[in-house]
């Protein structure tokens, strides 16, 4: 089983932005974490983050019979892109939605996801522990 593991803009300045909000741990630390769940899962995982759109979109086309599943946090292109939820439509991959914040109690133009509508779940104000959430649970949705 691979999964790819898929951060938006800001998710490279964690530890440095906001850490009210996102904690003190670094981008480092969050992959770190991540390729330690998944060799313990036994699967595989790539990891990628990027501050541009269409980039994640080209990343997001790359697990198109590559990857069983995704696990996406989006950042700010949660509340604002369609072509985001497009490409999760188009691959046809499972993909759970992320984020490190409890985004339901934060500010009105947060409460808006688009590629929600195309996610099997979304995990919201776990911290870093939702990623390692979302890879069990779309490691579980494979068994099934
Ligand atoms: C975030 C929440 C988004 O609203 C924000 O733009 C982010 C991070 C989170 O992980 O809580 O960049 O996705």
């Amino acid at each position: 089983m691979k999964l790819f593991v898929i951060n938006g803009p800001n998710l490279n300045m964690l530890g440095i932005r906001e850490p009210g909000l996102y904690g003190r741990e670094d981008y480092r630390a969050l992959c770190d974490k991540v390729r330690a769940h998944a060799k313990e899962m036994g699967i595989e995982v790539e990891l990628y983050q990027s501050n541009h759109e269409g980039d994640l979109v080209d990343y997001i086309q790359a697990a198109y019979q590559n990857a069983d599943g995704i696990v996406i946090n989006p950042g700010a292109y949660t509340h604002t892109s369609v072509a985001l939820l497009d490409a999760v439509k188009a691959v046809q991959v499972p993909t759970v939605e992320v984020h490190i914040s409890k985004v339901e109690e934060r500010e009105e133009f947060r409460q808006i996801s688009y590629i929600r509508l195309a996610c099997v779940k979304t995990i919201t104000g776990h911290g870093l522990d939702g990623y390692l959430e979302a890879m069990d649970y779309l490691a579980e949705l494979k068994k099934s």
